[in-house]
């Protein structure tokens, strides 16, 4: 290891926005007047170019490949379906010019080929704005809809990305302009074998940055060792700062840099002019997220049956959840055998705060650790100390309301941070790695000899 490699962690003292664009789950409310549809491009192109007047390093998409199902029916009270990420920030690419564009995309059911790319052609056409978010879905619900059921076990998810990783960077590497051409890729492994001579030229930023989100030991040396930046799910202050000394050890373990490796948790804001608007409004977002039908569905992915006949103004149900698994598209809230020790354990807790279900279920859904409320001025003095400790580079934040619910992030706490000297005052360059402050990759020397000339269109 390197004498650099061991430097300590430096804080930067600066905040970066990106935007989670979740699209599902009842964080976005999309049943107000204002919040138009998820699949119409307006949706989406408003808040992105919101997103860049307030000088956000990114917009982020996240992905579920199959229909979001509740009891065996689609879940029509989320979001039963969102359009494709890289179609979408393709689009996206032309009506925005300096925000990064992130798309997540899974390593289990994508091949590394044909995904490196499509994420080529997004760095290219954007100007070197793309970016991978890299998840490793294993559940059997998602593999049903590829014929593999749950295809990887747990434990093999971290060995399969990595592989696939490590055969899209060679990919992306491949371009040896001092050698004229691109040098073929050979990868013979257990899930997948790619026998490839690309043709795409290197992006303005070389390569897509690589984003990183899961959060098991497992996940975070994967991050450590392939990542630029992690998607975390640590947003409050000391469990940020025990997670960044986490990925700083495992980064160095690692062999790279303290500080090569970004961390941006999911958030949420809630903000307004005074501390007392502040609360009221966050009261009634959380108002309009969890409807009662919401309340009871909640508690139906748990129970795993039926609850439609109780009174989400009142108690909790008394009849006990379903043990079985009765199909794989029961949701991702069963607990299988735990299920009725969990239903148990919630009675007794709503009944002791005299709780209804749709109190508690508010209460369970209400993200208190990932939500920033206050004033604009309490909020912003709040995000100083993350910037002067380093706990975090910067937040991945998902608007509650679309396409509106960056407006006052932007008009209002992006000034108040720009005044406290901890938020950027203009996009730093083109390029998304730019843009975060990351280093330019180099690419490996190799031996091979074979190279594969540029074709005369590419040079012309
Ligand atoms: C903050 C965060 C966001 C995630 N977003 C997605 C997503 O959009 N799509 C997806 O399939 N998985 C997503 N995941 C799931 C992870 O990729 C991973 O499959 C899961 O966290 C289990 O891995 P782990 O055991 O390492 O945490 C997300 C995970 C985290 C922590």
């Amino acid at each position: 290891m390197t004498q650099h490699s061991r430097a300590k962690y430096k804080p930067s003292g600066k905040l970066q926005f990106g935007i989670f664009f979740q699209g599902v789950n009842s964080g976005t409310i999309w049943k107000a007047a204002e919040s138009g549809s998820q699949t119409d491009f307006e949706s989406f192109r408003r808040i992105a170019q919101t997103a860049e007047r307030g000088l956000f390093a990114a917009f982020f998409l996240g992905e579920g490949l199959r229909l979001r199902e509740h009891l065996g029916r689609p879940h029509e009270l989320d979001v039963a379906g969102r359009p494709d990420a890289q179609t979408m920030l393709a689009a996206l690419a032309a009506v925005t010019s300096n925000i990064g564009l992130v798309a997540t995309q899974n390593t289990t059911y994508n091949d590394p080929a044909d995904l490196a790319h499509r994420l080529s052609s997004l760095d290219l056409l954007s100007g070197g704005r793309a970016a991978w978010n890299i998840v490793t879905t294993d559940n059997a619900w998602t593999g049903a809809n590829f014929r593999r059921g749950g295809y990887l076990d747990h434990a093999d998810r971290y060995t399969q990305a990595e592989a696939f990783v490590e055969t899209a960077k060679q990919i992306w590497d491949s371009h040896d302009p001092a050698a004229g051409g691109w040098r073929r890729v050979v990868h013979e492994g257990q899930h997948y074998t790619v026998d490839v001579t690309p043709r795409l030229p290197r992006s303005a930023q070389y390569r897509p940055v690589l984003f990183q989100a899961g959060d098991s030991p497992e996940g975070r040396d994967f991050a450590a060792r392939q990542a630029d930046v992690i998607f975390s799910a640590h947003p409050k202050l000391d469990d940020a700062l025990d997670f960044r000394r986490d990925i700083v050890e495992r980064t160095l373990n690692a062999g790279r840099g303290a500080n090569d490796v970004k961390i941006m948790p999911a958030s949420e804001f809630i903000l307004a002019a005074t501390p007392e608007e502040a609360r009221d409004k966050k009261a009634w977002v959380r108002s309009l997220q969890i409807g009662p039908q919401q309340a009871i569905a909640y508690l139906e992915q748990f129970w795993g049956r039926e609850l439609g006949g109780y009174d989400p103004d009142g108690p909790l149900p008394e009849i006990d959840p379903v043990v079985e698994e009765t199909s794989e598209t029961r949701g991702s809230g069963f607990h299988g055998a735990k299920a009725r020790q969990l239903a148990d354990q919630w009675r007794a807790e709503a009944k002791e705060k005299g709780l209804s279900i749709r109190q508690f279920v508010s209460a369970k859904t209400s993200r208190v650790d990932a939500t920033f409320n206050g004033s604009y001025t309490e909020v912003a003095d709040r995000l100083v100390e993350y910037a002067r400790t380093g706990a975090v580079d910067g937040f991945n934040i998902s608007p509650w309301l679309i396409p509106t619910g960056l407006d006052d992030i932007v008009n209002h706490l992006v000034p108040a941070l720009q005044e406290r000297g901890v938020y950027p005052t203009g996009y730093a360059g083109c390029t998304l790695r730019e843009n975060l402050g990351l280093s330019t990759p180099e690419r490996p020397g190799t031996d091979s000899a074979d190279v594969v000339a540029e074709p005369s269109a590419a040079r012309a």
